[in-house]
C-alpha cells in the first residue's frame, strides 16, 4: 500500500455551515481527487469527514495535514483550487487560510 502524502478533513456538521454544504464538498472531493490522480501513488490523499472540528462558524471548513492548514468558507470553486493548487501542486492558498496549526 502506498503511504498517504496528505490527509484532508472535511467538516460535514451543521453548525459551521447550516445548509450542510460540507457534505456536498465531501462528495465532490472524491471526484476531484480521482480527476487529479491523487488517489494512488506518491501524492496520495486520504479523505475523511468529521462531524465537527470544534470551530462551528465560518464554514464549511477543510483542514489539510501534515501542513495543518485550515481553510474556511470553502465553496465548490475554492475546493477545486485546494485540490489543484495545494494537494496536487503543493502551493498553499494563503488568502483562503483562516488558521495554521502552531501559527
Ligand atoms: S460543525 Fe463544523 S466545525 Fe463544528
Amino acid at each position: 500500500m502506498d503511504a498517504y502524502r496528505r490527509h484532508v478533513l472535511v467538516c460535514t456538521g451543521s453548525f459551521c455551515s447550516p445548509n450542510r454544504q460540507g457534505r456536498l464538498l465531501y462528495s465532490q472531493l472524491a471526484a476531484l481527487l480521482q480527476r487529479e490522480d491523487l488517489l494512488f501513488g506518491p501524492d496520495r490523499v486520504k479523505r475523511s469527514e468529521a462531524p465537527c472540528l470544534g470551530v462551528c462558524g465560518g464554514g464549511p471548513i477543510i483542514a489539510v495535514y501534515p501542513e495543518g492548514i485550515w481553510y474556511g468558507g470553502v465553496t465548490p470553486e475554492l475546493l477545486e483550487r485546494i485540490v489543484v493548487e495545494h494537494l496536487r501542486d503543493g502551493r498553499i492558498i494563503d488568502e483562503a487560510v483562516f488558521h495554521r496549526l502552531g501559527g
